[in-house]
C-alpha cells in the first residue's frame, strides 16, 4: 500500500475535488495519510484565482526540495487549476515535481500516478476549454466514506463557467459550463443519504444558471424539488449565486422547499455601475439592490452573503464610496473582501493594475470593518431567542464544546456533552460576536 497525503487550497470545488481524488486512490493500492513526512505521494490541489493563492503553493513546493534530495522516490503531483494554468513549466520550476494534473483531468489520476517512474514529468492538462474530460463519471463514481465529515457533503451539480468576468481565470482553468444530468445527482445525493448525509451543498461556479444545454430543459429550481423527497436529507444549500441569473422561480423555490435553506451567495464584486461594466459583470448596483429586496420578500428570513474586489483598475475613491455603501446597504450576514490580483490572459489584464497595493489594503479594511460592525449587529439581534442548529462537531477553537449553523448559515456555539454531529438541536442564545453566537442547548 501507497501512503498518500493531499493539501487542498482554493474553493469548495477544490475540497470537492481532492475528496473524489482520494476516494479514487483509497479504492486502489494507496492509503491515505494526514502528515506528509510518512507519504509516498504528495498531491497539492490548487488554484489560481490570484497571485497570493499561487505562491502559497510556490513555497510549499519550494520547501519539498529537500524532502526530494532525501527521498528521492517520493512522488510529487501538482493537481487543480495552476496545474491547468502553468503546465509543463510547473514541472520544471524546482524539479521537485513529477505529475501536472488539471482538474478536469482528476478521474485519470489512479494511471497518470502508475505513469510516474523517474523518467521525466507526467502532464494532463486540456488544450481546449470545450473539451470535457471531466468524465461525469468522476462524480457518479464518488466513494462513500471519504468525505471530511459524514453527515455533510458537496455535490457538484456543473462545473466550468462561460461568464468570463473580466478579472477572472476560473473560465480558462474550469472550460466551459457543463451541467450533470439531474437523475445522475440525485442518485448521488440518495447514496449520500443512505451512507449517513443529512446536509447537501450543491456546487457550481456560477449555480444558478444551472441546467444549460441539457436536454430536456432544467432548471435550477426544478432540480431543488427532486430532493424534497429523498429520505434522510434535512438541508439543501447551493454556492455561488450570480445576480444577472437570480430569478424570481428560484427564489420562490427556495422559499417553497422546506429543506432547502434560507441562504444566498451572491457576491456583487463592485457597487459603482461603471466598474461593474468594466468587470463585465451584467447588472448594475440598483438592479443588484433590488434582487436583494426582492429575495427578502419572498424568503422569509433569508440571509445573503457577497464578496467584493477592491482595486479593480481605475477604481477611484468614488467608485469606492459606492462600494461601501452597498455593503451597508446590503446587510450581508458575511462578506468576503478580495484584493484585485492580475490574472494574465483575462481581459482585465490588458488595463494597467493603477491603484496601490498600499490603497487597495486601507478600502479592503474599511469593508471589513464596516461589515464587521454589521453582523455583530445581526448576530447580536439574535440574543434571547432560541435557533434551531445543525450540529458540525467540536468547536475549532474550544473542543469542549459544539459548534453547529442555523438554516441560514449562522454558526453557534454550545455546551454539551455528548456527540451531538449530524443531529438537529435548539440553542437559546445568550452570547454574540461577529462571527458567530453561543447559547445553552434548551431541548435534545
Ligand atoms: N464563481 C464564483 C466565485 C469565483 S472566485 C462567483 O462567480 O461568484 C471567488 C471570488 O474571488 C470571486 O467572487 C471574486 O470576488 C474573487 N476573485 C476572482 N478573481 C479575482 C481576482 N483576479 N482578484 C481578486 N479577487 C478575485
Ligand atoms: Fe469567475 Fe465570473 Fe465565472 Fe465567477 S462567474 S467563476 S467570477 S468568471
Ligand atoms: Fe481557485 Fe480554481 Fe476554485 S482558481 S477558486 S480552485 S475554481
Amino acid at each position: 500500500m501507497r501512503k498518500v497525503f493531499i493539501k487542498t487550497f482554493g474553493c469548495q470545488m477544490n475540497k470537492l475535488d481532492s475528496e473524489l481524488v482520494l476516494g479514487r486512490l483509497a479504492g486502489s493500492a494507496y492509503r491515505v495519510v494526514a502528515d506528509e513526512s510518512e507519504a509516498d505521494v504528495i498531491l497539492f490541489n490548487t488554484c489560481s484565482v490570484r497571485q497570493h493563492a499561487e505562491d502559497k503553493v510556490y513555497s510549499h513546493l519550494g520547501a519539498l526540495k529537500r524532502l526530494k534530495e532525501k527521498r528521492p522516490g517520493v512522488i510529487v503531483g501538482v493537481l487543480g487549476c495552476m496545474a491547468q494554468k502553468e503546465g509543463r513549466s510547473l514541472a520544471k520550476l524546482f524539479g521537485v515535481v513529477d505529475l501536472v494534473c488539471g482538474p478536469r483531468r482528476l478521474a485519470e489520476l489512479p494511471s497518470l500516478l502508475e505513469q510516474c517512474n523517474g523518467s521525466g514529468p507526467v502532464v494532463a492538462v486540456d488544450r481546449d476549454r470545450r473539451s470535457s474530460h471531466r468524465a461525469v463519471s468522476f462524480e457518479a463514481g464518488r466513494a462513500t466514506g471519504c468525505r471530511p465529515t459524514r453527515h455533510r457533503a458537496y455535490v457538484a451539480v456543473m462545473t466550468g463557467c462561460d461568464n468570463f468576468c473580466s478579472y477572472c481565470v476560473v473560465p480558462y482553468l474550469r472550460g466551459a459550463e457543463v451541467s450533470r444530468p439531474p437523475g445522475d445527482i440525485v442518485e448521488e445525493v440518495r447514496r449520500l443519504a443512505d451512507d449517513g448525509c443529512v446536509e447537501i451543498t450543491l456546487l457550481g461556479q456560477n449555480v444558478n444558471s444551472y441546467g444549460t444545454g441539457l436536454k430536456p430543459g432544467v432548471t435550477l429550481a426544478d432540480l431543488l424539488a427532486m430532493f424534497e423527497p429523498v429520505e434522510g436529507i434535512e438541508r439543501v444549500n447551493f454556492v455561488t449565486s450570480h445576480p444577472k441569473d437570480l430569478s424570481r422561480e428560484l427564489m420562490n423555490a427556495v422559499a417553497s422547499f422546506p429543506k432547502v435553506c434560507e441562504y444566498l451567495h451572491v457576491p456583487p464584486q463592485s457597487g459603482s455601475d461603471r466598474i461593474l461594466k468594466l468587470m463585465k459583470r451584467g447588472y448594475t448596483s440598483a438592479h443588484y439592490r433590488e434582487l436583494l429586496l426582492m429575495a427578502r420578500e419572498i424568503i422569509p428570513g433569508v440571509e445573503i452573503a457577497g464578496d467584493f474586489i477592491v482595486g479593480f483598475p481605475t477604481e477611484t475613491e468614488e467608485d469606492f464610496a459606492r462600494t461601501l455603501a452597498l455593503l451597508k446597504d446590503a446587510d450581508f450576514l458575511n462578506c468576503f473582501v478580495f484584493k484585485y490580483s492580475t490574472r494574465p490572459g483575462t481581459a482585465a489584464a490588458e488595463l494597467q493594475d493603477d491603484v496601490p497595493l498600499e490603497v487597495k489594503r486601507e478600502r479592503n479594511q474599511a469593508l471589513l470593518k464596516a461589515q464587521e460592525e454589521t453582523s455583530l449587529r445581526k448576530r447580536r439581534a439574535l440574543i434571547g431567542s432560541t435557533v434551531e442548529a445543525l450540529v458540525e462537531g467540536p468547536s475549532k477553537r474550544d473542543p469542549s464544546r459544539l459548534t453547529g449553523r442555523t438554516r441560514n448559515n449562522c454558526i453557534v456555539h454550545f455546551e454539551s456533552a455528548g456527540d451531538l454531529a449530524g443531529r438537529l438541536v435548539k440553542v437559546r442564545i445568550t452570547s454574540a460576536t461577529p462571527l458567530a453566537v453561543s447559547g445553552d442547548v434548551v431541548e435534545e
